[in-house]
């Protein structure tokens, strides 16, 4: 069989600390450490920055070829786990869920699963429990399996039921391995003035942080997840002062929403922002660079986006603050092409994550 053996049984670990000095011990199995990549499909993962990616989540079909690539490389391939809360509230039905899961990994030879709900669950709620029941069955489960394997769940981020996640953040942070938090899409609930901004604010991240390990959670148990996306915001108007004026979207109770615009991957950012009307501007409060353009019909419209720059400065936090490491959505969204920007681009956005 071309499948090798899953990560966590390769007999050689006892001997991997002095061929491989960066590998660490986790969980009792050296792996590397850092970099959480979203992977989607695509070919673009044969050109990734291997160097300090530590786990990739598969939300594309299953490729052997990538398995037995990460592998070589010390680095965890997990599942990914979605489910309707409603269906988990009965015991038997997450017993049944959480099985098919684990025996998937194991038939996969992969190391693990991220848990990707992003439902609405009122506090307190039968899902509310249901599902941090779900995230402790789980873990057991994959832990007792499938030795040294990794159990994730992915957070908006902050704490305080953004789009109605009410969440027992506590509970489901001690119950797996660490959470994964998604500081992005965080204009999906505005509640005050219907403006376009940015997606990953650099206060507003960092407040989110702050509120996850205000409650509890120790900061090693916290990966930051940054966008290598961005908004394209249609303005209603623009004012002189570059304020884009959007539509109201209301989201999950909140009046306005990012919903306003649509997501654009960073690589299509790249080949608009140089014959934009403004070129890349600076936002200094949201630490976000952002563009004006205008479309064919002659509409204004705004792109607030991360670039370098505004991933380093969050960054940098992620290592002031002792955080477990960062990753992205997604792996796929840069310029994998042999253009020599986009090389230069594409690498500069990898190297954005290494403190
Ligand atoms: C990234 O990888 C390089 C090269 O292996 C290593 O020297 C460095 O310590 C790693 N950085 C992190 C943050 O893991
Ligand atoms: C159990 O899950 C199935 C889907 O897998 C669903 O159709 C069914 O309604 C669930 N049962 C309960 C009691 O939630
Ligand atoms: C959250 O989960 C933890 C761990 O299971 C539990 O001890 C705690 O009581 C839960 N909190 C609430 C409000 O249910
Ligand atoms: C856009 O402009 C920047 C800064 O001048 C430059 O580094 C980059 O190569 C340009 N991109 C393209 C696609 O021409
Ligand atoms: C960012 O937050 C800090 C502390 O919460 C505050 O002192 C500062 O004024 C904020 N800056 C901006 C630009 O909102």
């Amino acid at each position: 069989s071309y499948l090798r053996k899953s990560l966590v049984m390769r007999p050689e670990r006892e001997a991997l600390p002095a061929v491989c000095p960066h590998w660490v011990l986790d969980k009792g199995v050296w792996s590397r450490q850092w970099v959480f990549v979203f992977h989607v499909g695509r070919k673009s993962w044969k050109s990734y920055d291997w160097r300090n990616i530590s786990t990739i989540a598969l939300f594309a079909p299953f490729n052997p070829e990538l398995l037995c690539y990460a592998h070589s490389k010390g680095v965890r391939l997990v599942l990914k786990g979605d489910v309707p809360i409603k269906y988990m509230v009965d015991p038997a039905n997450r017993t049944a869920w959480i099985t098919e899961k684990v025996n998937l990994a194991k038939s996969q030879f992969m190391d693990g699963i991220n848990l990707d709900i992003e439902q609405p669950v009122f506090t307190e709620s039968l899902e509310y429990h249901a599902l941090t029941a779900l995230v402790k069955e789980t873990t057991e489960a994959f832990h007792h399996e499938i030795p040294g394997s990794q159990v994730t769940f992915d957070v908006a981020w902050s704490p305080d039921c953004v789009d109605l996640r009410c969440y027992n953040y506590t509970g489901i942070a001690a119950l797996c391995d660490f959470l994964f938090v998604m500081s992005y899409d965080e204009q999906s609930q505005m509640w005050t003035e219907c403006v376009a901004g940015a997606n990953s604010p650099y206060n507003q991240t960092l407040g989110g942080y702050e509120r996850f390990i205000n409650l509890g959670i120790a900061p090693s148990k916290l990966v930051m997840g940054v966008p290598w996306y961005g908004y394209d915001y249609p303005c209603l108007e623009l004012s002189p002062d570059n304020k884009c004026f959007l539509h109201k979207r209301p989201f999950r109770g909140a009046p306005c929403s990012d919903a306003a615009g649509k997501q654009v991957p960073y690589h299509a950012i790249m080949q608009q922002v140089n014959t934009s009307s403004s070129g890349r501007l600076w936002d200094n409060e949201q630490k976000s660079p952002y563009y004006n353009y205008k479309d064919k019909s002659g509409s204004d419209h705004q792109v607030w986006y991360d670039d370098p720059e505004s991933i380093s400065l969050k960054v940098s936090y992620v290592k002031a603050r002792g955080l477990r490491g960062v990753g992205m959505w997604n792996g796929d969204l840069l310029d994998y092409s042999s253009d020599p920007i986009a090389q230069q681009q594409t690498a500069a956005m990898w190297q954005a994550l290494i403190p």
